[in-house]
């Protein structure tokens, strides 16, 4: 068992440089096989959820070359088989875009229920509620989710959803490129990453209009060609590096990012008494005072995200006073709220709105990285706080963070990955 050890406790100093962006990414992935021919990918993160995709592309019968680090060039030309391997699939969330891209491509998809972070209850049923509209019949067969379409293409339809939805968003408009006519998506997410998959989608040959509103409209065409497309800087990975600065204290340099996607960040952080500089493609950093109480309510975009909610709570969990935190996306976004206690912090959590009473110090303390942003801001916990912390299911930060160590290292949170003997199983005892 792979842990994190961390020594916290000291101002960070330094820079870091951010990675694509994993939820455009995971989107982007699926979207090339819908483009008939080659495409080359840029700025492809390295983590551990891409990882799993090209693997499963690679299973349908994509040819995937990796060009570089961070660029590969994929070709969906020769995929065979809409069939998706359970025994890769079922672990992740953005799964379920293959199924949009494969009734796009085919008319058919065969992909297990989706996996990832466990906030609750996840439904499905806006993307259902879409596919449908669009002519394709769906059921659940032995934890397979199975389209098709009869007569083989799906058609435009007007869909309006009933709540705002990142993943239906866009798994509709992957499953509207190649419809016949004009799918009209009406209550849409404006995510950054929905307009970069627009973007790409349309550098290979849609015609999608209107991404970043709430009204999108996707005219179906016959053919998408191959191209190349560079995946814009991850929001949230550049927001978790802004909160260790605020919550550690220090300076620290946030290159290759697109402040407006931060601006609902920086403004909160700003409110808190963190100065943030804005450069053309950097923030600066910095905190020497004492954080103030805020509150903060988490909303789709442009709102606050609720992808920097865990790493948000540390630094109220170490402001001067009370402040509130409000979830309004998923039911169960506060299980990492055990593991701040444990170091110390002081939180009351009331279902799906938590009050942060802060305190003068985090004690480093052994934890868990409960999902993905909660093992983040377990990180930035762990820097912020005196003493050693050490931190226990980091698989989960490996799904959506590059380098993390790397990273952390580079901005002077002394932190370093150690194997421990996985635990022994006790026997059962008798009687
Ligand atoms: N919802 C429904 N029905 C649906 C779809 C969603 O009721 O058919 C509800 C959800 O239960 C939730 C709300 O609508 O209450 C919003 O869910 P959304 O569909 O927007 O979330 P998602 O697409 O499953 C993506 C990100 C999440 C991020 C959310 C919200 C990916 C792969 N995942 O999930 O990212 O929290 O949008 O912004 O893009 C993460 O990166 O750590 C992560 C969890």
């Amino acid at each position: 068992m792979t842990k994190y050890i961390i020594k916290g406790g000291h101002p960070l100093h330094g820079e870091v440089t951010i990675s694509g962006a994993k939820n455009a990414a995971v989107a982007i992935l699926p979207a090339a096989l819908l483009v008939d021919g080659p495409c080359r990918i840029e700025n492809i993160p390295q983590i551990s959820d891409v990882t799993l995709l090209l693997n499963i592309l690679q299973e349908l019968g994509a040819d995937i070359r990796t060009v570089n680090r961070h660029t590969m060039d994929i070709d969906c030309t020769n995929v065979h088989s809409f069939h998706t391997p359970y025994a890769l699939a079922h672990t992740i969330r953005a799964s379920y875009y293959l199924i949009g891209a494969l009734l796009g491509r085919c008319g058919q998809a065969e992909v297990p229920m989706p996996g990832g972070c466990d906030f609750g209850v996840r439904p499905i049923d806006q993307h259902l509620k879409g596919f449908r509209a669009m002519g394709a019949e769906i059921d659940n067969q032995e934890g397979f989710i199975c389209a098709n379409v009869p007569g083989g293409h799906l058609r435009g339809a007007n869909i309006y959803m009933d709540i705002v939805s990142v993943g239906a968003t866009i798994n509709i408009m992957l499953a509207a490129c190649k419809a016949q006519g004009m799918t009209v998506i009406e209550n849409a997410a404006r995510e950054p990453h929905i307009v970069d998959l627009a973007n790409f989608l349309n550098s290979m040959g849609a015609n999608i209009m209107g991404a970043g509103t709430d009204v999108i409209k996707v005219r179906g065409v016959d053919h998408m060609a191959g191209g190349s497309y560079s995946i814009i800087p991850d929001q949230i990975e550049a927001g978790t590096y802004m909160a260790a600065a605020a919550a550690a204290g220090g300076e620290v340099r946030v290159c290759n990012v697109i402040p407006k996607h931060l601006d609902c960040i920086t403004a909160k952080l700003v409110e808190m008494g963190v100065e943030v500089e804005v450069e053309d493609d950097a923030l600066v950093v910095r905190r020497n005072g004492p954080l103030r109480p805020v509150n903060v309510k988490t909303l789709p975009y442009p709102g606050f995200p609720t992808d920097m909610q865990p790493q948000i709570g540390v630094c109220l969990a170490l402001a001067e006073g009370t402040s509130v935190l409000t979830e309004s996306i998923w039911d169960n976004r506060f299980r990492y709220v055990d593991e701040l206690k444990r170091m110390g912090a002081n939180i009351q959590v009331n279902n799906k709105v938590a009050v942060f009473d802060g305190v003068k110090e985090l004690i480093g303390a052994p934890i868990s990285a409960c999902d993905l942003r909660a093992g983040a801001a377990m990180i930035i916990a762990g820097a912020a706080a005196n003493g050693i912390t050490e931190i226990s299911a980091i698989h989960h930060v490996e799904r959506g963070y590059e380098d993390v160590v790397g990273k952390m290292r580079g901005i002077g949170v002394q932190i370093e990955t150690r194997d421990f003997p996985d635990p022994v199983e006790e026997p059962a005892k008798a009687g």
